[in-house]
């Protein structure tokens, strides 16, 4: 079989899909370029000195990584000159980054999460980067926050990079859900999954089990079934994981199917993840495998964000398991 590789892939996109032009299309192979210098980083480890803290606090007072530090630098640099983008937004920095005045504009904004599964980042558990592409609203060329706050649907493009036993990223410009596998001695990205497709029923479900006294009425019931198993109202066993990057806990839900929650709860009333560079490009990835994304009461997608960092509820993976749970929120009313 000849080797796709993602430029090759994007051509393929631009020449079918009428969104997709020259500009996109840079735009993803700069972001999935920084993807590969951040794996690069992820795998040297404590060779590099990059383990440990940074000493600082992120815009949510979270205490920040030195690979978080990295990472946004390394997604910001690579980001600014290309003559994409219009501004961009990262979790690790409080105020949208214009695009300094030395380079030329584009008509996208880009949001990420430079390194998502923070508690990961030094017991060599699989990481990852999130990203999602926006289109800059017309005649806005210094966007500020106010510009960045559309809804899910509104993204033209969406990614996450894992750097796990493999450094894969996952791609969705709208048009289905592709998976590349970088080839480390070539240092392209090859097309490796054309057409992810989520199993619409499951028998694995993703949740932090320590929030469980937090929880809302409606996950309890749906997890006490699953732990139910086949004597249960569900009349199957199922199977827990839980790694804590989302970035992982995704892949293997488009790879084998499962559901992942981390719902608004009594300790994280807004919930904990956040809308514009978590849950969105996730649940746009996820909708366009086949799965399904909510927040227990609506579809991420549709939710219209107040703030850039807002938090959200997030129930996502194989379509019948998020429909049930959605019927359940409902349920309670
Ligand atoms: O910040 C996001 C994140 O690290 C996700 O990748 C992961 O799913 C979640 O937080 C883990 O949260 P907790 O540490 O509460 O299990």
């Amino acid at each position: 079989m000849r080797n796709v590789t993602l430029t090759q892939y994007l051509v393929e996109q631009e020449r079918s899909l009428s969104g997709v032009g020259p500009e996109l299309r840079l735009l993803i192979e700069v972001v999935a370029r920084a993807c590969k210098a951040i794996g690069h980083a992820v795998s040297k480890g404590a060779l590099a000195d990059v383990l440990g803290g940074a000493g600082t606090d992120n815009v949510q007072g979270e205490a920040q990584k030195k690979l978080d530090v990295i990472s946004n630098e390394v997604l910001v640099e690579a980001n600014c000159w290309g003559g994409c983008l219009a501004g961009m937004a990262s979790e690790e920095m409080d105020d949208p980054l214009p695009i300094p005045s030395q380079y030329p504009k584009g008509r996208y904004l880009l949001l990420f999460d430079p390194l998502d599964g923070s508690s990961n980042i030094d017991v060599n558990v699989s990481i990852g980067t999130i990203f999602s592409v926006l289109e800059c609203p017309p005649g806005v060329t210094d966007p500020t926050e106010a510009d960045f706050l559309q809804p899910g649907t509104r993204q033209v493009a969406a990614g996450f990079a894992v750097y796990g036993p493999a450094t894969v990223l996952v791609l969705t410009l709208g048009n289905g859900t592709a998976g590349f596998t970088l080839d480390r001695e070539v240092g392209s990205w090859i097309l490796t999954q054309p057409r992810i497709r989520i199993p619409e029923q499951t028998r694995e479900f993703a949740i932090n089990m320590s929030n469980a006294r937090n929880w809302p009425a409606p996950v309890t019931r749906y997890i006490d079934e699953c732990v139910a198993g086949k004597t249960g109202p569900l009349g199957k066993d199922y199977n827990m994981r839980w790694v804590a990057s989302m970035v992982a806990d995704v892949y293997r839900i488009l790879s084998r199917g499962g559901v992942f929650m981390y719902p608004a709860d009594a300790k994280h009333v807004e919930g904990r993840l956040r809308l514009m560079y978590e849950a969105n490009p996730m649940a746009f990835i996820v909708e366009q495998a086949g799965g399904a994304a909510s927040t227990g009461r609506q579809r991420i997608l549709e939710v219209q964000p107040a703030k850039l960092h807002q938090r959200v509820g997030v129930i996502l993976g194989s379509r019948e398991e998020v429909e049930r749970l959605a019927g359940y929120y409902a349920e309670a009313g």
